[in-house]
């Protein structure tokens, strides 16, 4: 089985792929949160502060697009392919109102016509140059729209498929939409990757058990609560509260000198305790005075109370963070 961190916007940014890839080996891919390409044909500064060969050095790192044009895949395509990179994956998932709104991600769903002629499109111009990969939603409201757009995707020799089994109007909410996807397997021969709620190695392998034909298993919110979570599957430790606080300070000093600006460098981290305090037990007192916290010095002295006396939970506990739940 291979292991995927997920793409996460505001997340997993490539100071904290570089750190996480040091501190827990076992990923074999980090995908990068979506870069929009425009009609202008350059990445930005800002896109390439994540996207160049430099800042992802010694990380296995895959970019990936969010967009219904394909003009725009292709350029983008050629230029990472020139960078050296080997695949790139589109974003067909992203459930936010403004990107839906556009007709991109999990709203390209709704335009199946359109897709197929996109695909068409790129797998044609770039398809020789750079794998292509997609990690997709059941639909935009109703699993039923899979079936067509699965026969779609099976005209196309996509690297991987990775699927959410749940559809936009979900977002993250409720359960996956476990028998949908298991309806999927029997429907195609590409490679695939299970992507959702997997937040321990119990999930992960039932995710194995339940469907030998996944080779790939995709993991966000479960990686960020356990930082550990995929070098245990991978028979290693679980990270002990010294290197998880390690771990924590040179993200902290990392994101400082990139922001220039150790408060900004906070906000962030408050973004990653969203997930990370559940893998404590009885986190929740500390974890309101960490969210309250404007001065850096009670964030640093709550963070390090945190890891100082709270008990590590063996697995977090999933419902803890999925805020519909
Ligand atoms: C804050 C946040 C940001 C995300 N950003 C992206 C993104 O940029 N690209 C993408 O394909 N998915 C994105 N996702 C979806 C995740 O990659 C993943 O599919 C989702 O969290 C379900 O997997 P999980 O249950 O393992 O977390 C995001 C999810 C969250 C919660």
């Amino acid at each position: 089985m291979q292991y995927y961190f997920a793409p996460m916007e505001g997340v997993t940014s490539a100071v904290y792929r570089r750190v996480h890839h040091r501190y827990f080996p076992g990923v074999d891919k980090y995908f990068t949160p979506f870069a929009t390409p425009t009609v202008h044909p350059a990445f930005t500064p800002r896109q390439m502060r994540d996207l160049s060969p430099e800042q992802n050095a010694g990380v296995p790192t895959v970019p990936q697009l969010l967009t219904r044009s394909a003009a725009d895949f292709i350029w983008a395509a050629r230029a990472l392919a020139e960078m050296g990179y080997g695949e790139v994956n589109l974003n067909l998932g992203c459930p936010s109102g403004t990107v839906v709104s556009k007709g991109k991600g999990s709203g390209f769903l709704a335009y199946p016509d359109e897709l197929d002629c996109f695909l068409d499109a790129v797998f044609g111009a770039v398809g020789e140059q750079i794998q292509i990969s997609v990690k997709t939603r059941l639909g935009v409201s109703d699993p039923a729209e899979f079936s067509p757009l699965l026969t779609i995707y099976n005209r196309y020799p996509i690297a991987e498929l990775t699927i959410h089994p749940r559809v936009r109007a979900d977002f993250y909410k409720g359960g996956v939409r476990e028998s949908a996807f298991a309806d999927a397997l029997s429907k195609t021969d590409l490679p695939l990757c299970y992507n959702g709620d997997v937040t321990s190695a119990a999930d992960a392998a039932r995710v194995e058990q339940s469907y030998p034909a996944v080779g790939a298993l995709m993991i966000g919110r479960g990686l960020i609560a356990d930082p550990s979570l995929v070098t245990r599957l991978r028979g290693g430790a679980a990270a002990d509260a010294d290197t998880l606080h390690r771990f924590h300070d040179e993200l902290l000093d990392c994101y400082t000198e990139l922001f220039g600006s150790r408060k900004n460098a906070m906000l962030r981290m408050k973004e990653l305790w969203f997930y990370h305090i559940h893998l404590f037990e009885g986190g929740e007192k500390l974890m309101k005075r960490l969210r309250k916290a404007t001065e850096l010095r009670d964030f640093e002295a709550c963070s390090a109370e945190i890891f100082r006396t709270l008990q590590l939970r063996e697995n977090v506990h999933p419902g803890w963070f999925r805020p519909a739940d």
